[in-house]
């Protein structure tokens, strides 16, 4: 069972569940610290057990929604095998991502190419790998996409509220429901199998009502849909299902029921299904990271870490209330945070650390295990995390 999984009825939520969230920041880093021993370099230590874990959970608690891992998150082969063995298909972004799926011995066609904008490249690659499923949230898209994979499968990117996620995806895409109407005459008109909608409601999404409007306004637009000559076939939730930083967050089993209505009033002939990201990799992971100078500036602490912002810290400087943790035991003093990179883009925030670090000392960054290494490089020739997957 995993540690985090309280029932919200029986729990009451709030101490509770902040101390499920502590147990589990001490258990990723022993886990992740046990790795480290002989430490080398900036790591991302990630437990196959918790992968699996997190995705018979998702499974567990959203019987009628099929889980397509976005490969985004972390594309590690390993982690993608985990996956696969567990039962989920994949949603992906770009012909690398296919690649690495078709490696794995995925079948293209279970594959989801929900990137709204796709190269014709691109498109052809996949086309020619066997991939039907594509979503679009634009006229020029759907015009781009029916000139290449005229039988293709396409499901319109709609726009919702992202109000409640930390990483708001709205704007860049998303159709409005003035444009879903162009989509559906254009759709018309080129004779394509237009038959599916999908919504993002942003990454780290604590508003469950943002996937029961997406829910709302996809219905509508199955009705527009059938009224226009098509047969709608599938609803995808999309990701921003959020892992728990701080145990205010809502449960995967509190988002399950906030939709179960909504699902509950849908054909069956409609398949349902969501591309969790972060949910299913991002609490198997911990960044190990190691401190390689202090200094005095501006009247505060600096300390400087042999990773950053473009080693995997990304998130951190977007303001996600991820814990640091070190084996110093001194008084916690906030300390100006920064990378090993020469680029003053690489400073990461003031945070609580002990008072008495040194160069050497290691800093664990619990509940990392997406969109970290997956967004590092090696900017200025510090190494970007290395990921090691451990049973
Ligand atoms: C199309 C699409 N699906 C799924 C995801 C995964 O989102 P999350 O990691 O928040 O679950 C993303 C993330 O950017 C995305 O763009």
């Amino acid at each position: 069972m995993n540690p985090l999984s309280v029932n919200p009825k029986v729990v009451p939520f709030n101490d509770a569940s902040r101390l499920l969230v502590e147990e589990d920041v001490r258990r990723q880093v022993a886990f992740a610290a046990a790795q480290a021993v002989d430490y080398s370099g900036p790591l991302l230590v990630l437990s196959e057990q918790r992968l699996r874990d997190n995705a018979r959970r998702f499974i567990r608690a959203m019987p009628r929604v099929r889980p397509h891992f976005a490969v985004k998150a972390n594309p590690d082969a390993a982690i993608l095998k985990v996956f696969f063995e567990e039962g989920a298909e994949f949603e992906i972004a770009s012909s690398a991502e296919l690649d690495a799926l078709l490696k794995l011995g995925v079948r293209a066609r279970d594959v989801f190419y929900s990137n709204p904008i796709k190269s014709p490249t691109a498109l052809k690659y996949a086309a020619a790998k066997g991939v039907q499923w594509y979503s679009l949230d634009s006229v020029d898209e759907l015009q781009k996409i029916a000139a290449i994979v005229p039988q293709a499968k396409l499901y319109i990117r709609i726009e919702v509220s992202n109000e409640g996620s930390s990483w708001p995806l709205a704007g860049k895409f998303g159709a409005s429901p003035a444009v879903v109407d162009t989509i559906i005459a254009a759709a018309k008109e080129l004779q394509v199998d237009l038959c599916g909608v999908t919504f993002h409601v942003g990454s780290q999404c604590c508003n469950t009502e943002n996937w029961v409007e997406g829910i709302k306004s996809a219905k509508a637009i199955f009705e527009k849909l059938t009224g226009n000559g098509f047969t709608p076939q599938l609803l995808n939730l999309g990701g921003g299902y959020p892992i728990q930083f701080t145990g205010t967050e809502p449960t995967i089993e509190e988002i399950s029921l906030a939709i179960s209505a909504e699902l509950a009033s849908l054909p069956e002939s409609i398949q349902v299904m969501a591309e969790p990201g972060r949910y299913f990799v991002g609490s198997a992971g911990c960044l190990v990271s190691q401190v390689v100078g202090t200094a005095n500036r501006d009247q505060a602490r600096w300390l400087y870490l042999d990773t950053g912002y473009y080693g995997g810290l990304m998130e951190l400087v977007q303001g996600f209330p991820l814990k640091l943790v070190s084996e110093r035991t001194g008084a916690a003093e906030l300390w100006a945070l920064a990378g090993p990179t020469c680029d003053s883009i690489d400073v990461l925030g003031s945070h609580y650390l002990p008072n008495n670090m040194q160069a050497e000392d290691l800093v664990f960054f619990p509940n990392l295990g997406a969109y970290s290494s997956s967004c590092a490089c090696d900017f200025n020739g510090f190494p970007a995390p290395k990921l090691v997957v451990v049973d």
